[in-house]
């Protein structure tokens, strides 16, 4: 249930992410009535700015964040004015002793006149939308200071860490002073409707789950295509690159969502649990695997939508970086439902188009039983469309209509949400943040999750680092270097590509 007090405190008050996804999500859900009365949000930044002027700087961002269809503009004003009421800001430096009373100040007095620690007492989120280097240190502040309390909450992004032993020391720092109950790492991935829907998908009907596996599904690709490039994000990026920043996170997780095995019920421990297993059983990848079963990639200049865009060195600022804006990766997971089934995997800043999906490529059928129809029929595939028109898509042979012989033909039955579902999509840090005031980490990342992703994707970079080459060129506006091509050719398949 949500608590009837809450101080949601943003370290990164002003960055973008605030401005672009915490301050629209928060808006959204004010708008339709879900926050608390006594909901203060406490931004925290070095900017020199007070109360008054952090406002009026919400104020004029937000508008520009947020979508206000389907609210008459009375609504929506009021729900404006009532979230820019519930901010405050703090000039924080985490050097001075001084700036963190104010904050510990600040949460002590919420202008009310119950006993600090009574069964009033607001519940504390910690939102570190900050540098990773600064996780540890804030947390262990927030210690000092005395306000982490048992109903407490730390939410980070990512990246958490840039390898394993990173990874486990900033687990270990935020550890320190938060439990594991009370932590809670964003993948927003994984606050996408798609992305939730797909455990309804595969659970809450019965037809898919007898073909999903090394039976029945001969192999499975998960795409996550960008058509934007890094943009400003430039600093950031090139020293992470497409293997940390999304298939580490993104990509495995959508991976163990459809790979893994039914949970008993969807509790907050369970569905992670499911998905460690899956973890776990990835095949791991020797210098042999890395060679033969990875391609990279750095995008150069191109064509996207008809749009000349500019290669990645121009983008940075610099030539000479080795950092790849793509991969492509032929993963599996070894265990008794999936052996010999290979998972597919690419992603790319700069791709054709925006399109996130997963495909599941059923076998040919054992026997081509209508004269003439040798090789003219098609493997079933089941296309998971996750973004950015959420749908399913199931390719099946028929029939062509008509008096003569047999003549086969691929179909697709088409599931569209957007005209299945008339309500609005919420983003996914409106469902996350939700989450977290709610006190439910079902769909965040569980610190074994995020250690034993590191496990496996560490070494792939470990290889690329001694090989030390330079990865494939591609045009913007392509899908990718053909080197990604030639994996799935290699095994005699091929990507697919859908209208979306
Ligand atoms: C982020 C990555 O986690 O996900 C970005 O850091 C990427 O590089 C983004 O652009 C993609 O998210 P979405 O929701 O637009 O698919």
């Amino acid at each position: 249930a949500l608590p009837e007090h809450c101080d949601f405190t943003v370290f990164g008050g002003t960055g973008d992410l605030a401005f672009r996804k915490l301050l629209p999500a928060l808006f959204h859900r004010d708008l339709e009535g879900q926050l608390p009365d006594d909901f203060r949000i406490i931004g925290v930044s070095r900017s020199d700015l007070d109360t008054e002027g952090y406002q009026q700087l919400v104020r004029e961002a937000l508008p520009g964040h947020v979508d206000p269809a389907g609210h008459d503009p009375a609504t929506y004003d009021a729900a404006l004015q009532r979230l820019v009421g519930r901010l405050h800001h703090l000039v924080l430096d985490a050097e001075e002793p001084d700036d963190w009373h104010q904050l510990h100040g600040l949460l002590k007095d919420r202008g009310r006149t119950e006993a600090v620690g009574g069964p009033d007492e607001a519940v504390r989120v910690f939102y570190l939308a900050v540098a990773p280097a600064l996780f540890g240190p804030i947390c262990a502040r927030l210690d000092e200071i005395g306000v982490v309390d048992p109903t407490a909450r730390v939410v980070m992004e990512k990246p958490i860490g840039r390898d394993l032993a990173s990874a486990r020391a900033v687990n270990d720092a935020v550890g320190a002073v938060f439990e594991e109950s009370q932590t809670f790492r964003i993948d927003h991935y994984l606050g996408k409707e798609s992305v939730q829907n797909l455990l309804v998908t595969r659970f809450a009907n019965t037809f898919l789950e007898p073909l999903w596996n090394s039976r029945w599904v001969d192999h499975v690709q998960i795409t996550v295509a960008e058509s934007l490039g890094v943009g400003e994000r430039g600093g950031y990026y090139d020293g992470s690159g497409a293997l940390r920043d999304m298939v580490q996170n993104h990509l495995l997780q959508l991976l163990c969502l459809t790979a893994m095995e039914p949970p008993t019920y969807v509790g907050r421990e369970t569905v992670r649990d499911e998905k460690l297993k899956v973890l776990q059983a990835l095949k791991p990848m020797g210098p042999q695997d890395v060679d033969r079963d990875t391609v990279r990639g750095q995008y150069r200049q191109g064509l996207v939508d008809g749009q000349a865009v500019a290669a990645y060195s121009d983008d940075l600022g610099r030539a000479g970086s080795s950092t790849e804006t793509f991969v492509a990766l032929k993963a599996e997971v070894q265990n008794w439902r999936w052996a010999g089934v290979p998972f597919y995997l690419r992603t790319g800043k700069r791709m054709d188009r925006r399109v996130s999906e997963i495909v599941v490529v059923f076998k040919e059928p054992p026997h081509a039983m209508f004269p003439g129809s040798e090789g003219a029929t098609t493997a079933n595939r089941l296309h998971i469309l996750v973004q950015p028109d959420e749908g399913m898509r199931l390719h099946l042979t028929a029939k062509e209509p008509g008096p003569g012989g047999i003549r086969l033909r691929p179909v697709s039955l088409d599931l569209s949400y957007a005209t299945t579902f008339t309500q609005r999509s919420p983003d996914a840090y409106e469902r996350l943040l939700m989450d977290v005031v709610r006190g439910n980490p079902t769909h965040f990342m569980r610190r074994d999750e995020v250690e034993a992703a590191w496990s496996w994707v560490e070494p792939i970079l470990e290889r690329w680092d001694e090989l030390g080459e330079r990865p494939l060129r591609y045009p913007a506006g392509t899908t990718g270097p053909t080197a990604a091509a030639m994996l799935l050719e290699r095994d005699g398949r091929a990507w697919q590509e859908t209208d979306q």
